[in-house]
């Protein structure tokens, strides 16, 4: 019903990141299509950021704040580790007594809380849903050189949708989410963990387990596999084919992922919406930004058919379909 975004005013560019880090502009963009991305200044939860993004949804949907009866937020970076940042997400728009929950799917978080959302609405448990997709990587990044591949790749940022019930052509057409643990060690950060006694310790912490440890090309490979074989999938559920996506709004992980995906898939790449190039990684912010930025650059026409694709830690992946 109405989609909403924010990124933080701060840019950071990759020459600003090789005066802190052993890297360059030139490595960062050849590998992954990054510019620049936005950070957060001073401490700013995610939940900071992504009140203008849901409240800008909102309006977007024509709603009224009041109008929300659940909120689902995805974060792999919630503002503290308990209570979730839905709650605290809800007292800041003032919904308190309304329904909220997080989800920890990380860069598929976006799509799992679409399909929790479109769940309830089908099912009568609710009626409008913001579903909101928010991250504060910034906080949280190793700024040495033992972390220079990731933190390169993670930006800071929110975005939201309003989900509602269809009144006519325009729905979300279905899902096809994933998930395969075997693979949960290649994208983490193991500290604070409940599987540690204590949690976290000073040994720990100079170890960098509190930062994200990513096994970078073993990610790359399942991306690239498994993203578009879920997106045929999903299609094929619906009698549909490639040809028929009027836009695919892959998450940004990689341009190189990106365009390796539409040409397995055989899209033309004008098809396929990317602003890895001013964003970097988002995780379950990514989708959402795009998709409003789309919307905004008038790519999607009503009766279009939207595809949303992602893969992320856990590992979890999967698609959406939604008829505009
Ligand atoms: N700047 C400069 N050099 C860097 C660097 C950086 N920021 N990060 C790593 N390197 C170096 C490595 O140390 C390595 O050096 P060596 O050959 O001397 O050992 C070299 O670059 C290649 O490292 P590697 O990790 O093999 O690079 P890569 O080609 O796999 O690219 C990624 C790294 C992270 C860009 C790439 O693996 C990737 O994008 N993977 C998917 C990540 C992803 O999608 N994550 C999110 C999932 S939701």
């Amino acid at each position: 019903m109405g989609l909403g975004h924010f990124v933080p005013s701060r840019v950071v560019t990759n020459a600003e990141l090789a005066t802190i880090l052993t890297t360059s502009d030139e490595w960062i963009q050849q590998r992954t299509g990054i510019k620049e991305r936005r950070w957060v200044d001073g401490d700013v939860g995610a939940s900071e950021l992504a009140e203008p993004a849901a409240r800008q949804a909102i309006k977007n949907a024509g709603l009224e704040v009041s109008d929300i009866d659940l909120i689902v937020f995805a974060t792999l970076s919630p503002d503290v580790f308990f209570p979730g940042s839905s709650c605290l997400l809800q007292d800041r728009l003032g919904l308190n007594g309304c329904a909220a929950l997080d989800i920890r799917t990380q860069c598929t978080g976006f799509l799992y809380a679409l399909s929790i959302a479109d769940a309830h609405i089908r099912s009568g448990l609710a009626e409008h849903v913001l579903v909101v997709g928010a991250e504060v990587h910034s906080s949280g990044l190793d700024m040495s050189d033992r972390g220079r591949d990731v933190t390169v790749i993670f930006g800071d940022g929110a975005g939201a949708a309003v989900v509602g019930p269809s009144d006519g052509t325009s729905r979300i057409l279905g899902h096809k989410l994933h998930a395969d643990g075997k693979h949960a060690e290649i994208l983490k950060i193991e500290a604070p963990a409940s599987r540690r006694n204590p949690r976290i310790t000073h040994e720990m912490i100079s170890q960098g387990l509190h930062y994200p440890h990513m096994q970078g090309r073993a990610v790359f490979k399942l991306a690239v596999s498994l993203v578009p074989k879920v997106i045929i999938e999903l299609l094929e559920e619906h009698d549909l084919k490639i040809d028929e996506v009027d836009l695919l709004v892959p998450h940004q992980a990689n341009q190189r992922i990106n365009e390796m995906v539409a040409r397995r898939l055989e899209i033309d790449p004008e098809r396929v919406y990317n602003n890895i190039e001013r964003f970097g990684n988002t995780t379950a912010a990514s989708i959402p930004i795009a998709l409003h930025e789309a919307v905004l650059r008038q790519k999607v026409k009503p009766g279009g058919l939207v595809c949303l694709a992602a893969l992320g830690a856990g590992m979890t992946w999967g698609a959406t379909l939604i008829r505009w």
